[in-house]
């Protein structure tokens, strides 16, 4: 555990171990850290997240020094990186291949906190962290595709400023604001590569330290989704433990070698990847004259994005009807002062989605798709944590979650259409009502017996 005070006497072990807790975070982070002996395929994708962390700083590095964040310089800049730096293309397409690469891998991340309810209690804090982390990933990603400023990183950051005008009274002033002028220009470049390069890093170091830490502290949920705390030996030592160095260290290279097989494969085989990875309108220079016909964001933001477009006026209906329908519900469900406080609140929401522009509704659905996750530990009222030990018609709900959550992402990347549109308003309401009716659907079974200990087969 984390904690271990127990030092190096000697040697230049021991004079560092006098001053700095070398040898007990060694035994706390790595060689006396008991991890779960039943980790799968699935636990491989913290590492990786902070491989291609790691990836995406150093190669960030090497860019700056050839880059100019200057609306006149820096198209052309990225163009002299590719075409006259050593090695610059290698650079950079690493770094591109490693924005798309990081948002696959947290979002298998995130898919195995969903599957084996590792977000539960005693890891709320683990989780909260680690919504951070996306949302810290997604503001890293949106403000260094700015850099480049070809076309779309021009017409997407139109595209996105402009929402926050749909605020009521502040909102034109606040898009102002954020650009530092009318329209996406020098100004917003400079204030996007300060943010890109420097402060958001920051926080996302930070918030990946807070993560490590909050999860050392309480150890690693598993896919039985059972505590190994629970059941120790003579020496405090969790029986279904193991140290995870050496065994987890080397388990993760195996994940690690698999990556890089994928990510080399990209770099050098298909670094646009059909379009998705690098948009072919981001090799024409921006040129706030012209605007593209077909703006779309990258992949990893359309589903999201689906959700922003699929609120238009006739679909406030639909929610502020919802809204109606869960206040009935819960009036008559509530006890005590909550009977009247949430229905009412619910009421207020209803009207409200009426009065105020769809537009600024969409930026609440989308923003509020992302914000939704900090509250997944208090909705989910499931007796057990892991999808192994829930009914069948469960994992068919979760399945149903993944799927549309794809589709919504394909239908971002689509030119808008009647039909897209009402399939990414049937989507939003899948993806809301999942979270929503959670606390509802998730305490209904019927649920097995979770086992004692882990299920573990030596290989
Ligand atoms: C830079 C991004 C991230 C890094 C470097 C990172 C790193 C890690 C590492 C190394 C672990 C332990 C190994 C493992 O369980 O795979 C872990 C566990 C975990 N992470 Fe992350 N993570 C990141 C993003 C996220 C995000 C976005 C979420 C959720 C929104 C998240 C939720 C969790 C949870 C719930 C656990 C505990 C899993 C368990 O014990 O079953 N992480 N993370």
């Amino acid at each position: 555990m984390a904690g271990d005070k127990s030092v190096e006497t000697t040697g230049l072990i021991g004079w560092i171990d006098r001053r700095f807790p070398l040898t007990a975070n060694i035994k706390g982070h790595l060689t006396e850290y008991y991890a779960p002996k039943n980790f799968n395929f699935w636990y491989f994708f913290g590492s990786l997240a902070m491989l291609v962390l790691v990836i995406q700083i150093v190669t960030g590095i090497f860019l700056v020094m050839h880059y100019k964040p200057d609306a006149e310089l820096a198209f052309n800049s990225v163009e002299y990186i590719m075409r006259e730096v050593p090695g610059g293309w290698f650079i950079r397409y690493m770094h591109a291949t490693g924005a798309s690469m990081f948002f696959v891998v947290v979002y298998l991340h995130m898919v195995r906190a969903l599957l084996y309810g590792s977000y539960r209690k005693p890891r709320e804090l683990v989780w909260i962290f680690g919504v951070g982390i996306f949302l810290a990933l997604m503001g890293e990603a949106f403000f260094g595709y700015l850099l480049p400023w070809g076309q779309m990183s021009y017409w997407g950051a139109q595209v996105i400023v402009n929402l926050f005008s749909a605020i009521p009274f502040i909102g034109p002033e606040l898009a102002v604001w954020i650009r530092g002028d009318y329209v996406v220009s020098d100004a917003t470049l400079n204030r996007f590569f300060s943010f890109h390069v420097i402060a958001i890093p920051l926080v996302l170091v930070g918030l990946v330290a807070a993560h490590i830490i909050a999860l050392h502290e309480v150890g690693s949920n598993n896919p039985d989704g059972i505590e190994i705390k629970e059941k120790k030996d003579k020496y405090g030592r969790p029986l279904d433990g193991i140290p995870f160095h050496p065994y987890y260290s080397v388990h993760d290279i195996v994940g690690v070698a698999g990556f890089l097989i994928v990510f080399f494969a990209i770099v050098f085989f298909a670094p646009e990847m059909g379009g998705y990875f690098i948009e072919y309108n981001n090799f024409i220079p921006a040129d706030p004259m012209k605007t593209p016909p077909h703006i779309a964001p990258v992949w990893y933001f359309t589903p999201f994005y689906s959700m922003l477009r699929a609120t238009t006026d006739e679909f406030t209906w639909v929610l502020a009807g919802s809204a109606i329908l869960a206040a009935v519900i819960l009036f008559a469900r509530l006890k005590g002062s909550m009977k009247v406080i949430a229905p009412a609140i619910l009421v207020v929401v209803a009207v409200l989605l009426r009065l105020i522009d769809a537009k600024f509704w969409g930026v609440v659905a989308m923003g509020g798709a992302v914000v939704l996750l900090f509250f997944l530990p208090w909705l989910d009222y499931s007796p057990v944590k892991s999808i192994r030990y829930r009914p069948f018609w469960h994992k068919l709900l979760y399945a149903i979650f993944f799927i549309n959550f794809v589709i919504l992402g394909y239908l971002g990347t689509q030119p808008p259409s009647d039909f897209f549109n009402l399939l990414s308003q049937i989507g939003t309401v899948i993806y809301l009502a999942f979270f929503f009716v959670m606390p509802a659907w998730s305490r209904v079974g019927p649920f097995k017996k979770v086992p004692e200990r882990v299920k573990f087969r030596p290989h």
